[in-house]
């Protein structure tokens, strides 16, 4: 039995804050810092790209896991790997050459994630999952924090876990929105290894406290 890693999602954060944002999650057991970047084109909303991340990469000391919800993100793989991205997740709904772009990530020395959106079967990922080293299960629609866990998933996590292990990957399960400490136990036993939480994490009045909770869930 693996650790559950935590990776709190900078997107609930307080951008005015950023700093000292980095250097709480620096100081505590967030294991990841996972970053979301939006282009108002995959998904209806627009966050932060290329120079806020550089920003953020100079003063972190975690990984940077960077969740791209862009189209055509083979254009700007190279970019975000020299703003200091460690892990460059795609979505498969995005990548008409998902093993072109998996290949692409991992030749420019990044950690390759593959990000499922709710209504995309696990089973579609079969002839890649031995390339991966993440696969992101979106339990929200992308484009926003905030919103609720989609139960679905859990039947997903254990199919996708269930694959993993049939085809000797190594790919962590990392399971992004609407993470709570309620259901954060329920998540960890149908499979995953890395929680992402963003409203949870930052809107709670202790966030290092949240982080460890989670990690302990
Ligand atoms: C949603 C993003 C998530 C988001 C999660 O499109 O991919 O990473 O920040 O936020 P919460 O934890 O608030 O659902
Ligand atoms: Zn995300």
């Amino acid at each position: 039995q693996r650790n559950t890693l935590v990776a709190p999602s900078l997107l609930a954060s307080n951008f005015l804050e950023l700093g000292k944002e980095v250097d709480m999650l620096n100081r505590s057991e967030a294991d990841w810092l996972h970053l979301d970047v939006m282009d108002g084109r995959f998904v209806p909303n627009i966050s932060y790209g290329i120079p806020v991340i550089a920003q953020i990469k100079k003063a972190a000391k975690k990984t940077c896991d960077v969740h791209l919800m862009i189209e055509e993100p083979e254009k700007y793989a190279e970019a975000f790997k020299q703003a200091g991205a460690d892990i460059l997740t795609v979505h498969y709904e995005a990548c008409v050459h998902l093993h072109r772009n998996i290949q692409q990530i991992k030749g420019l020395g990044m950690k390759a994630g593959v990000a499922l959106n709710p209504h995309t079967p696990v089973h579609l990922l079969e002839n890649v999952i031995n390339d991966i080293d993440v696969v992101l299960v979106m339990s929200v629609n992308p484009g926003f924090g905030g919103q609720h866990f989609i139960p679905q998933t859990l039947k997903k996590l254990r199919e996708l876990r269930e694959m993993i292990r049939a085809s000797n990957a190594y790919a962590l399960i990392e399971v992004d929105g609407g993470i709570t400490l309620d259901n954060a136990a329920d998540i960890i036993n149908a499979g995953a290894n890395v929680l992402v939480a963003g409203s949870t994490v930052f809107s709670s009045a202790d966030p290092a406290a949240t982080i460890k909770a989670l990690r302990e869930s």
